[in-house]
């Protein structure tokens, strides 16, 4: 039975810490196959379409997505995993999330910005068996994958904003986060 794990709040050090790749021997251990569970169930949990290690202060390569899940919780799940995933090759058209642009379930301050992405790339990852896999992804999938793989490398997607854009994003995740303390204190 796994369990929720709390999640990593921007700006906690721990979601900038680059991860280690799990020895492959040890891919199919029953402690690789318990932290993906338990990202698997946080990330439907939280509500996300995608949630990587760094975010649950798990200090491994894996991340976990949904692809179709977060547009209509009527779909079927359909849940991935990728272990020791590394981006091999990207295109050189570009696209943004349409509508609101990207969130991310670890800054959660209702702030969704338009981020620049490869149109596709190209993932290396492992299974639980140790057998490595080629994948290319386009699309809504390539933003997932890309916004995801940053994590492991210690980045948030606010990151890649303009500094205007980073600094209002920051701005009003310090204004909502002082608002969230506000009302715990007046909860106790
Ligand atoms: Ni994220």
């Amino acid at each position: 039975m796994s369990e929720i794990m709390p999640m990593v709040i921007w700006p906690d050090i721990r979601l900038t810490e680059i991860v280690a790749q799990f020895a492959v021997e040890d891919l199919g251990s029953p402690m690789v196959r318990g932290i993906a569970d338990s990202m698997l169930e946080s990330m439907y949990h939280y509500r996300g379409a995608g949630l990587a290690a760094t975010q649950v202060g798990v200090p491994f390569a894996i991340f976990v997505t949904d692809f179709t899940w977060q547009a209509s919780h009527e779909n079927p799940k359909s849940p991935r995993v990728f272990l020791n995933p590394m981006i091999v090759n990207a295109s050189e058209d570009a696209q943004q999330l349409a509508g609101k642009g990207e969130g991310c379930l670890s800054f959660p301050y209702q702030f969704n910005a338009p981020v620049t992405r490869h149109h596709s790339v190209t993932l290396e990852f492992y299974d639980f068996d140790g057998e490595k896999h080629t994948e290319e992804f386009e699309g809504y999938e390539a933003i997932v994958i890309q916004h995801e793989f940053d994590h492991l490398l210690g980045s948030l997607f606010i990151e890649r904003l303009s500094p205007l854009k980073k600094d209002m994003a920051i701005r009003k995740a310090k204004k909502v986060r002082k608002r969230a303390m506000r009302e715990l204190g007046a909860g106790q």
